[in-house]
């Protein structure tokens, strides 16, 4: 693989990707549809030496604290829909979940990442008296919240509280390929403009897109690119689409380490210093794909800090990692992973460059 000599344009798209850190969309496009071993190699060397540049070999921790699988949504691809019977719903308590943040501090996590369906059991006021007791119980610590579509003045209630960080994964920035993934009711429009509220009103902004997911192509992953060059989000989550088998995309293909890769080297010589997380989703396809995230340039690991009871029930998608009992110490699994490799984990917030 190594070996093979790399395309001369596909070496000029990847050239000037790095210097300008944009491509017209039919070169994105190219460029991702000319990915192979050679191309993919010289990729990830380039990206690897962009985030050392402004990372070093530190890969920051967010303890994943996955409090409610309850959800009012309906997405076709995810294992909490609303319509999935078969789901076991669970909701952790207030009390619960200070404690998976005073066990994860004890750990060494600065950062804890609140993420949940769209649960009209929790409530904005809940919510926000929840981040106030974290803040106030840990105020050296970042809080991000992942609990999707809300509008900007509850979003700015949870600010003013003390979240600092959101993801909201846009999904798709194509319209015909959002329908397709969600149904009626869900909008690309409203997707997008929260998470510019979220930008506008101060927030550190993740947002990001399942690789390989059905009916997406190369001018769809073109289309993410651009909505990520022109949104300058401080963080972007991807992983490879993985079926559930209880969804109406049971059946689907999933998408490939390979694609995921590929992409993570794509995005950070989009932005630099953006904070990119290797995928529990990437670690669920290949044993080493974190490992592999890491090599193509990511430089976030988000292991899991939900009671170890409650973890097979977060089933977005099959056979997700970290679940069995071997899970009980993500964080020392992972420095161990990340050591193996020339990196490793650091305590402390991991905030974007721009805001250290
Ligand atoms: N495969 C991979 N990722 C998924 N997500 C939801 N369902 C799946 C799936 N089947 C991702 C979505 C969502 C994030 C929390 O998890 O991108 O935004
Ligand atoms: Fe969770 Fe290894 S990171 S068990």
């Amino acid at each position: 693989m190594g070996g093979d000599k790399i395309n001369q344009e596909q070496k000029k798209r990847i050239d000037t990707l790095a210097q300008r850190h944009i491509l017209p969309e039919d070169e994105l496009i190219a460029l991702l549809d000319g990915q192979d071993g050679a191309s993919s190699s010289y990729l990830f060397a380039k990206a690897d030496a962009v985030r050392r540049e402004h990372y070093g070999t530190e890969v920051y921790v967010r303890g994943l604290i996955e409090f409610t699988n309850y959800c009012k949504n309906d997405c076709y691809y995810c294992g909490i829909r609303r319509s999935n019977k078969k789901a076991s719903r669970y909701r952790l308590t207030e009390e619960e979940i200070l404690a998976c943040c005073q066990e994860g501090y004890q750990l060494g996590f600065r950062t804890f990442v609140l993420q949940g369906g769209e649960d009209p059991g929790w409530s904005p006021e809940r919510i926000e008296a929840l981040v106030r007791a974290i803040h106030r119980q840990h105020p050296d610590c970042a809080i991000t919240l992942s609990v999707g579509e809300h509008d900007k003045a509850t979003y700015q209630r949870w600010f003013d509280a003390g979240a600092e960080r959101y993801l909201l994964r846009h999904e798709t920035a194509d319209e015909a390929h959002y329908r397709m993934l969600h149904p009626p009711g869900l909008s690309l429009q409203h997707r997008k403009q929260c998470l510019w509220d979220l930008k506008a009103i101060g927030y550190q902004v993740g947002c990001g897109f399942m690789v390989g997911s059905p009916g997406q192509t190369s001018r769809e992953l073109a289309e993410d690119l651009q909505f990520i060059y022109e949104l300058q989000p401080e963080m972007v989550g991807i992983g490879p689409f993985l079926p559930q088998k209880d969804t109406p995309f049971g059946e689907k293909a999933p998408g490939t380490m390979e694609q995921t890769l590929f992409l993570l080297g794509v995005i950070r010589l989009m932005l630099p210093e953006v904070l990119l997380p290797a995928t529990t989703a990437l670690g669920t396809i290949h044993p080493l794909g974190r490992e592999k995230g890491i090599q193509a340039g990511a430089n976030v690991c988000m292991p899991n800090l939900s009671p170890v009871a409650v973890r097979e029930k977060y089933a977005l998608y099959d056979n997700k990692i970290c679940t069995g009992d071997e899970a009980a110490s993500c964080r020392n699994c992972l420095d161990r992973r990340m050591r193996s490799i020339g990196y490793h984990i650091v305590t402390s917030r991991g905030d974007h460059k721009s805001r250290q």
